[in-house]
């Protein structure tokens, strides 16, 4: 396993694995890895001969007052992890080798970052698509995975693509939960073990939706209200929204019919936490 921080070289290995016909699997991530991550690498690994991982903490996706200078930093504990999942390359760049001092260019979707995580964080979506854009441009995967955890993030890569008519595919993969049904992240580490277990409402709230659309319930009000009351048991969850919206153009929906996203995001002494399902009321599986 290679490990590079410059552009140039990271390049040149994509080039020289190119050469030998492989077929170039991304996965793009800021590191602090955990299952959730590794179910990315192990899908790139089966699906594509040669595998980078870039982790990047970018800046330009946080806002002030957000957690850019606390975010995890394991570079070891991650090279380690992923040597012994085959990757072949990891991109560990400075924020310096990535962004000019002033950067004047910037990729923004319009619409579909306004809502859900949009709407407390106005510049995110921005400074994701950009970066992505960037290692989309200096590495040229054929496919590049990410997590229906981050479900607005998925859709808005995947139009930023199409729109742009960028020349690869992206491949949307399984929220990784843990066995209490806790979607893993990063910032799961923040929590103290008394918040860990509260945050488990996340999923269960998820899981009193499902369970309401199954029972024939379809009417988002009364489907959010008994949520919102699962959520609110432990005491210590802060709700940020609580949204039941078309799947595709992140619309709000009043009554679910056809493929919907049912989000969640919440603070837990200030650590912030989303997490989504999929619904599919035409019965098909999602
Ligand atoms: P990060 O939070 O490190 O996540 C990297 C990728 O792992 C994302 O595609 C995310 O959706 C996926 N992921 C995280 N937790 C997951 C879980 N429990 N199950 C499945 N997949 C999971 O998302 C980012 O980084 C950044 O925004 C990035 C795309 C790298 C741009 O900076």
């Amino acid at each position: 396993m290679k490990t590079t921080k410059t552009i140039k070289s990271v390049r040149d290995l994509v080039k020289a694995a190119r050469s030998r016909g492989k077929k170039v699997g991304l996965v793009p991530t800021m590191g602090a890895l955990h299952i959730g991550h590794i179910s990315l690498i192990e899908t790139a690994r089966r699906d594509c001969g040669f595998v980078v991982i870039s982790i990047f903490v970018n800046p330009a996706q946080f806002a002030a007052g957000e957690d850019f200078e606390t975010y995890p930093r394991v570079l070891d504990k991650d090279l380690e992890i992923c040597r012994n999942k085959g990757v072949d390359v990891v991109f560990a760049p400075t924020p310096a080798e990535m962004y000019s001092a002033e950067n004047l260019t910037w990729v923004n979707v319009e619409k579909l970052t306004a809502t859900l995580c949009g709407q407390s964080r106005p510049e995110h979506f921005r400074g994701v698509t950009t970066v992505c854009a960037k290692l989309f441009n200096i590495i040229g995967p054929d496919i590049a995975y990410f997590g229906q955890k981050d479900a607005q993030q998925a859709i808005v890569i995947k139009r930023m693509v199409a729109d742009l008519n960028m020349p690869l595919e992206i491949s949307i993969c399984p929220t990784v939960r843990a066995p209490d049904g806790l979607a893993e992240s990063s910032r799961n580490q923040y929590l103290t073990a008394e918040q860990r277990k509260d945050a488990v409402s996340i999923y269960k709230s998820l899981e009193k939706c499902r369970q309401m659309i199954d029972a024939g319930v379809l009417e988002t009000k009364a489907i959010e209200t008994q949520m919102r009351q699962v959520l609110n048991q432990p005491g210590s969850i802060k709700i940020e929204y609580i949204s039941i919206v078309n799947a595709e153009t992140l619309q709000n929906l009043e009554q679910i019919t056809g493929k919907a996203l049912v989000a969640v995001a919440v603070k837990i002494n200030g650590t912030r936490l989303i997490d989504n399902i999929l619904v599919d009321t035409t019965g098909n599986n999602v």
